[in-house]
């Protein structure tokens, strides 16, 4: 994807509870934040993609003879299985209580990195260096790590921060378009529920191909970090952040053995158009602030044609998300841009509508 990514922006850190974040590029300093560790092995863990495209730009400044930790890329690899990979090489190169990971990669290797880590010898230091979007803009922070275990999404798990972020989205340049895409739409899903600057600011680019993505990242880290910093345990406010994924992660198990899966971003996208449409169902979003979020959706998230199933078809999906928390579907559903409640119970019929709804506005 052809950004405007050699603009000499420099380096700038965001401090918070979770540790440093440094966006820029590991030149400037990746070296630096990795030896004032003093670990006594550095390890590279990454997947097949971003071992080849990713891992050469890290590899001299990581100090380290020992050959990165590769696992088959994919997100049906976040398993324990890729676990006990990862744990009996550390075991064969003698990792110690000291020695620090750098999970060099999207989303999955970082949520695997940091699970494997946070049990190896009761807990090693590891350090994420994103490589996509959406590792960038989201699943890096917030210091959730973790594994999908019997068909459900990321249950077994731990909260778990890393010893520092590095962010350099020169990586960017080799993402696939529809990864872009992915990552694109948890930043909006950002705007949505937490920030009227970053929802602007999205609004003037005509197209993911002419985004900026220094300048979108520069405002969307905070709104990660400011949400989970609040609630690092998700008891509250942090579940503003499952907007679009009830009925998305839901889509995303649905379709997950079919011919064609969903990537996560794509589930996402569709969970966002239903749940706005949801929200403005149950009188929650304006008429006004639901065109603005739908249109922006479709102009710049590209939704894929994929028909919607029945919510017979999609119950017991949801009912995975239901036992998580204990009760009823509580949805979290923004009642403007920038603001967004949590704990929403709806009537089915309403879900029924949305989702119907959803594969109506496609076509249109
Ligand atoms: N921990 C959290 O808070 C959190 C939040 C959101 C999502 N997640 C998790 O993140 C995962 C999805 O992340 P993802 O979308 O990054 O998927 P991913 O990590 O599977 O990456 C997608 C693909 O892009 C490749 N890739 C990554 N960077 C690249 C680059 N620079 N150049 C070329 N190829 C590159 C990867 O190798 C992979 O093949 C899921 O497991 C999801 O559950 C976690």
């Amino acid at each position: 994807m052809d950004t405007d990514l050699d603009r000499n922006a420099g380096m700038k850190v965001f401090t918070s509870r979770q540790g440093d974040i440094y966006l820029g590029n590991v030149g400037d300093g990746l070296q630096k934040a990795i030896r004032s560790l003093e670990p006594s092995l550095v390890f590279i863990l990454a997947d097949d993609d971003t071992a080849q495209h990713c891992v050469p730009l890290v590899e001299s400044l990581a100090d380290t003879a020992i050959p990165p930790i590769v696992i088959a890329s994919g997100d049906q690899h976040k398993t324990i299985d890729s676990c006990e990979t990862i744990w009996a090489s550390l075991v064969e190169s003698g990792a110690d209580r000291e020695s620090l990971i750098l999970n060099v990669g999207g989303g999955m290797i970082c949520d695997l990195g940091g699970f494997t880590a946070s049990c190896y010898q009761r807990g090693i230091r590891f350090a994420h260096i994103p490589t996509s979007l959406l590792a960038m803009a989201d699943a890096a922070m917030g210091g959730k790590t973790g594994v999908n275990f019997g068909g459900y999404k990321n249950y077994i798990g731990r909260f778990e921060n890393p010893a520092f972020i590095w962010t350099d989205p020169t990586f960017l340049r080799t993402l696939p378009r529809q990864e872009t895409l992915d990552g694109l739409a948890e930043i909006v899903k950002h705007a949505i529920i937490g920030s009227h600057g970053l929802w602007e600011t999205i609004s003037t680019f005509d197209s993911p191909e002419s985004m900026e993505w220094y300048q979108l990242l520069e405002l969307n880290i905070p709104v990660k970090l400011h949400i989970s910093d609040a609630d690092p345990f998700e008891k509250g406010r942090r579940k503003t952040l499952n907007f679009g994924h009830t009925i998305g992660h839901a889509l995303e198990s649905h379709f997950l053995h079919s011919t064609e899966p969903l990537s996560h971003g794509q589930a996402v996208t569709l969970g966002m158009l239903a749940e706005t449409k949801l929200a403005h169902l149950t009188g929650l979003l304006g008429k006004e602030d639901f065109k603005s979020i739908i249109d922006l959706i479709l102009r710049l998230l590209s939704p894929c044609e994929v028909t919607l199933p029945t919510i017979d078809a999609l119950r017991p999906w949801l009912q995975g998300d239901k036992k998580k928390s204990g009760g009823s579907v509580g949805y979290s559903l923004p009642d403007s841009i920038g603001n967004c409640r949590w704990d929403i119970k709806v009537e089915e019929t309403l879900v029924r509508e949305s989702l119907d709804w959803v594969n109506q506005v496609r076509k249109g």
